[in-house]
C-alpha cells in the first residue's frame, strides 16, 4: 500500500470506528457498506482514487460494459431513443455515471432527440471527470446529488444497484442473525458480530446447512421512490444478478458480496476501507416487486446478450473491424457479461408497450 492509500484506510477506519462506537459498539453491515462506500471525500465512491478503466495499471478496479466497449452505449440508445418516443419525452436520467462513457455514448448516438441529460450521483468526485469528458455536450448536461420531487423521461442505470448497501442474514444452527461489524480492540481491527433478527430472506431456505445471503432493503427502496418520482416514463436498469429462485437458491449458501481491487476479487470488505469496492448481486425479484408495488409496470427483464442482440448488436459486430469487435463480442458471451448480468425495463405513466430490448428471450416470468 502507498503512503497515501495507507492514511486514507486509516482515517476512514477510524471514522466509521467512532460512528460503530456512537451506535452503540454494533452496527448492521447496511450502514457499515455504507460508510465504507460513501463517506463523504473518503469512501469508495467518494475519494478521488481511480477506479474505472481496463487495465489495473491505470490504477483501475474493475471494467463495465461501457468502458469495455463503446457498443453498449449505442445498443442501450436505440432502446431508450424508442422508449422516449413511446413517453412523449425528452430527456435521460443517469444515475451512477463513472467516468461518463455511457453517457458520451447515449448522447452521442441519440443526438437532439435528447434535450436534458441529468447524471445523479452520491459521489461528486468523477464529476470533473465527467465535465471534461463531455464537455461537446454541456448544454445538455445537468448533476443532481439526488432525485427531484418529480421527473420525466427515460432513466439508465449501469451497476448502480449493485452498488446499493445490502443487509447480511446469517442462518447457524437453524437460527437466523443479522450480521453486523463491531470494532475489536484486541485484534486492532473490524469484526463480524451476528445477532438475533426477526429478519428473514424472501423465501425460506430449504435444508438444515448454514446460509449466508444477503437482503437489498436500500435497492427496493430505491426503485420504489423512482416509481414515486417518476410520473412519466421509463427505466432500464443494468446489473449482475438473478431472480429470487437463484438468488436464494440452497445451494448458494455463501451468499454473493465480494469486494473489488485492481480487478481482483475477494471476500472481506472490513479491511482496506475505501480502497476498494463493496458489492452484492442484485435481487431482480425484488426490483420488479418493489417497482409494481409503487405503481411501474414492468416491460420486460432478460440477460445483457439477449437485450443487446435485441437492439441489434449482431448487425453491429459484422461492420466493426477485428479488435474492437472482440471487445463488444465480451458483452454478449456467457462467460463474459452476456448471462450474469440482466436488464430490467419498468414505466411509469405510460401504456407498456412491447418493448425492443425484450422482444425475444424476455425472462418476467421467471422473476
Ligand atoms: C459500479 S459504479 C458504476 C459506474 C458506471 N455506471 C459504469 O457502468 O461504469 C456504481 C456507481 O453508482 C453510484 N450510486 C450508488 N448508489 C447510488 C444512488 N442511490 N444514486 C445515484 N448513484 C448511486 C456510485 O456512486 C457509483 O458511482
Amino acid at each position: 500500500m502507498t503512503d497515501s492509500s495507507e492514511s486514507l484506510a486509516g482515517v476512514l477506519s477510524q471514522q466509521i470506528r467512532a460512528r460503530i462506537e456512537a451506535a452503540g459498539g454494533w452496527v448492521g453491515f447496511d450502514a457499515f457498506m455504507a460508510l465504507a462506500l460513501y463517506s463523504p471525500g473518503l469512501g469508495y465512491y467518494a475519494n478521488e482514487r481511480p477506479k474505472f478503466g481496463s487495465m489495473p495499471e491505470s490504477g483501475s478496479d474493475f471494467v463495465t460494459a461501457p468502458e469495455i466497449s463503446p457498443a453498449f452505449g449505442r445498443l442501450l440508445a436505440a432502446q431508450v431513443s424508442e422508449a422516449l418516443e413511446r413517453t412523449d419525452t425528452r430527456e435521460v436520467w443517469e444515475f451512477g455515471a463513472g467516468t461518463g462513457a455511457l453517457a458520451e455514448q447515449l448522447l452521442g448516438t441519440l443526438g437532439d432527440q435528447v434535450q436534458r441529460y441529468t447524471i445523479v450521483d452520491l459521489s461528486g468526485s468523477l464529476r470533473a471527470r465527467q465535465q471534461q469528458r463531455l464537455a461537446p455536450f454541456a448544454a445538455k448536461l445537468h448533476w443532481a446529488d439526488a432525485l427531484p420531487d418529480a421527473m420525466q423521461g427515460v432513466v439508465v442505470g449501469n451497476e448502480v444497484l449493485d452498488a446499493m448497501p445490502v443487509q447480511l442474514l446469517m442462518r447457524k444452527k437453524g437460527q437466523w442473525f443479522e450480521r453486523g461489524v463491531v470494532w475489536d480492540g484486541a485484534a486492532g481491527g473490524f469484526a463480524w458480530e451476528d445477532r438475533p433478527t426477526a429478519l428473514r430472506p424472501p423465501l425460506e431456505i430449504e435444508g438444515p446447512q448454514d446460509y449466508l445471503t444477503e437482503i437489498h432493503a436500500q435497492g427496493e427502496a430505491f426503485v420504489r421512490t423512482l416509481a414515486e418520482r417518476l410520473t412519466r416514463g421509463a427505466a432500464f436498469l443494468i446489473d449482475y444478478g438473478f431472480g429470487e429462485d437463484e438468488y436464494y437458491h440452497p445451494q448458494r449458501h455463501m451468499g454473493t458480496l465480494v469486494c473489488h481491487r485492481a480487478h481482483r476479487v475477494d471476500d472481506n470488505p472490513l479491511a482496506d476501507l475505501g480502497l476498494k469496492d463493496i458489492t452484492a448481486h442484485v435481487n431482480f425479484t425484488g426490483i420488479a416487486v418493489a417497482a409494481q408495488e409503487a405503481g411501474m409496470d414492468v416491460l420486460g427483464y432478460t440477460t445483457q446478450a439477449h437485450f443487446l442482440i435485441n437492439c441489434g448488436l449482431l448487425q453491429q459486430l459484422e461492420q466493426m473491424p477485428q479488435g474492437p469487435r472482440a471487445m463488444a463480442a465480451k458483452l454478449m458471451m456467457e462467460h463474459e457479461m452476456g448471462e450474469l448480468f440482466k436488464v430490467i425495463g419498468l414505466s411509469r405513466g405510460v401504456a407498456p408497450w412491447p418493448a425492443l430490448g425484450f422482444v425475444q428471450g424476455d425472462r418476467t416470468h421467471r422473476l
